[in-house]
């Protein structure tokens, strides 16, 4: 067994992968509210290989953005070394195999989940990346197989740590379940055993309560948070305090402003400002998402043109009633799907 240098362990949540959201100034958003590690949004081995545009913009990262796992997705071991090569010359110092995406568009060129009905090329592609990487460097994220009848994790888990796996990230829903139904932790409270792998848990995660209680109940050694982070970057200092027996501090209108402003000021500095100010007008909302005055702001923040306008409808957030956020945020985060 290869052993990560990362921090894979209860108080050091990380920050899923999430395409069309996890890029740098939201991974730096997470860092400063607590995120142990990042993992960038699925790149394709393919369009790195063949520089289409934007593939590289996705790696876009500084030093701060550290420890960083790359993601990538693809179909064939070959490809998917070559990309390799291409993101060894860059910043990332981790990497990840993307085995659980169901979106149709990347399945039906053999990549994401649909890695799932072959795993043997599924092992293969990770022990090329494996070795490319370097001990402790590239994981996997998996869901548990395509199709409910077709389990596959039980056999490919002990497969995986053969390969050179260094962890092992679990959402455990069918690829042909989406986002329906409940996330099973008993599927990964079975999987536990079967690998002596770091094993990160993701899937329904929406506040740090959630998080608390799959540790408890799958025995993963971390979790990641995806939808709960794009509802409240603040669930990684929550469950950071809860795990060392704190009671996490409550989200308040001043601690939503502030979030907003920073996330708005990363933005602007590290991406395309105008493509940035578009992403505010979507993204605030579900920050304020629970707050007195929060329908009235979206609508308002979906005609704002400028910076100055965007700032001062911020300032708007931190004159909400206090106290009228909904307790957990569930209702804010479970509401997001890709
Ligand atoms: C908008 C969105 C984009 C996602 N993009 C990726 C991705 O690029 N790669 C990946 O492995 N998983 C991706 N996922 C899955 C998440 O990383 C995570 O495993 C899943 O959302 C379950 O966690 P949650 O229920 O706590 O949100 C995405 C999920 C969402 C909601």
């Amino acid at each position: 067994m290869t052993t990560p240098t990362l921090p894979i362990a209860p108080d050091a949540p990380w920050l899923a992968p999430l395409a069309g959201f996890s890029d740098l100034a939201f991974r730096l958003l997470c860092r400063e509210y607590g995120a142990a590690a990042c993992v960038t949004e699925m790149v394709s081995a393919k369009g790195l290989i063949y520089d289409s545009p934007g593939s590289r913009d996705l790696l876009a990262t500084t030093r701060e953005d550290s420890p960083l796992v790359a993601q990538l997705f693809g179909a064939h071991p070959d490809t998917m070394a070559r990309a390799m090569d291409i993101l060894l010359a860059g910043g990332p110092g981790y990497f990840d195999l993307n085995a659980g995406c169901p979106a149709p568009k990347v399945v039906k060129t053999g990549a994401g989940a649909a890695l799932l009905k072959f795993p043997g090329l599924l092992v293969n592609i990770a022990r090329a990346m494996a070795r490319s990487a370097g001990p402790g460097r590239c994981g996997v994220k998996l869901r548990l197989g395509w199709r409910r009848d077709e389990p596959v994790l039980h056999e490919l888990l002990p497969r995986l740590e053969d390969a050179g796996a260094a962890w092992l990230a679990i959402h455990p829903r069918f690829a042909s379940d989406g986002f329906s139904g409940a996330a099973d932790r008993e599927a990964v409270a079975s999987l536990r055993r079967r690998t002596t792998l770091p094993l990160i848990y993701s899937g329904d995660l929406f506040s740090a309560e959630d998080a608390a209680n799959a540790l408890r109940e799958t025995r993963a050694d971390g979790v990641m948070f995806a939808r709960g982070a794009l509802a409240d970057p603040g669930v990684f200092h929550r469950l950071r305090a809860l795990m060392r027996g704190e009671t996490p501090a409550a989200a308040t209108p001043a601690s939503v402003a502030a979030l907003a402003r920073r996330y708005a000021a990363l933005a602007a500095r590290h991406g395309n400002p105008h493509a940035a100010l578009l992403k505010m007008r979507t993204v605030i909302p579900r920050f304020a998402r629970g707050l007195s005055g929060a329908r009235a702001l979206r609508k308002q923040l979906s005609s704002c043109t400028s910076w100055e306008a965007l700032y001062a409808l911020i300032e708007t957030i931190e004159t909400s009633e206090p106290g009228a956020i909904d307790a957990a945020g569930e209702s804010r985060a479970a509401a997001l799907t890709p």
